[in-house]
């Protein structure tokens, strides 16, 4: 069988995650979050005591990383030195020390194997920053996902309260707005659209609009 890949790039809390996991499930794809990635090295750096500007520090830090994808019924695990750190690594903390050591160009080397290789021999919807421009730039479909900011900090802001986060809509959308600037003008791999990725802009659909949007224009790119 053909091995289809589909890259969901984007700005947080566009519904990227929600999305692929949707269109991972309806296709029988595996559904790949490459923040997790990223997160769990923030998360392996912060809790070694080193601050977010500790650049060279963060670096010598990665040959002691070990991470790993696994999937137990189409649910995505990462592995952090052999141990499951997925419940870990979304809080408010991480997300920030994730975007700070996604700016470093070593990080972002270290990684690259890992999202490829899966992609190599999976069908797979993946979900980043990077992955229509960087990753995967043959991808089959290349959807960027966005939204109105404001709109995107309420659904994050939803989504953090629903997991007992304590915190409030405009530390939501100062903490977004802060992280997607950085993301987006970083000097490696920047977060922006692909010139010839689609541009799904989902402020005025449902989770279900968004769905069916994305399943006709991977039938309109996959023949
Ligand atoms: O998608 P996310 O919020 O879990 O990603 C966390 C951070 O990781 C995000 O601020 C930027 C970075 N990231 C990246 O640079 N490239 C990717 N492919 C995925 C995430």
């Amino acid at each position: 069988m053909k091995i289809i890949n589909i890259a969901i790039d984007g700005p947080s809390g566009a519904g990227k995650s929600s999305l692929a996991k949707k269109v991972a499930k309806t296709l029988g794809y595996i559904y790949v979050d490459t923040g997790a990635l990223y997160r769990s090295i923030g998360y392996y750096v912060r809790n070694k005591g080193i601050s977010l500007e500790e650049v060279n520090k963060t670096i010598d830090l990665l040959p002691e990383i070990k991470l790993d994808l696994c999937y137990d019924n189409g649910v995505q695990k990462v592995m952090l030195n052999g141990e499951d750190v997925s419940s870990y690594i979304r809080t408010p903390d991480i997300s920030m020390y994730a975007s700070a050591v996604s700016a470093i160009p070593e990080v972002r080397t270290f990684l690259l194997d890992i999202q490829r290789n899966i992609a190599k021999t999976k069908s797979v919807v993946m979900d980043g920053r990077d992955i229509a421009t960087v990753v995967l730039p043959d991808a089959d479909v290349k959807i960027y996902l966005t939204a109105d900011p404001k709109k995107r900090a309420e659904r994050r802001y939803e989504e953090l309260i629903g997991k007992g986060v304590e915190t409030t809509l405009e530390e939501v959308y100062n903490d977004m707005t802060l992280r997607d600037k950085n993301d987006s003008t970083r000097e490696v791999a920047p977060a922006i659209k692909a010139e010839d990725a689609i541009l799904l802009d989902n402020t005025l659909f449902t989770e279900e609009d968004t769905l069916k949007r994305a399943i006709e224009i991977i039938n309109e790119q996959v023949k």
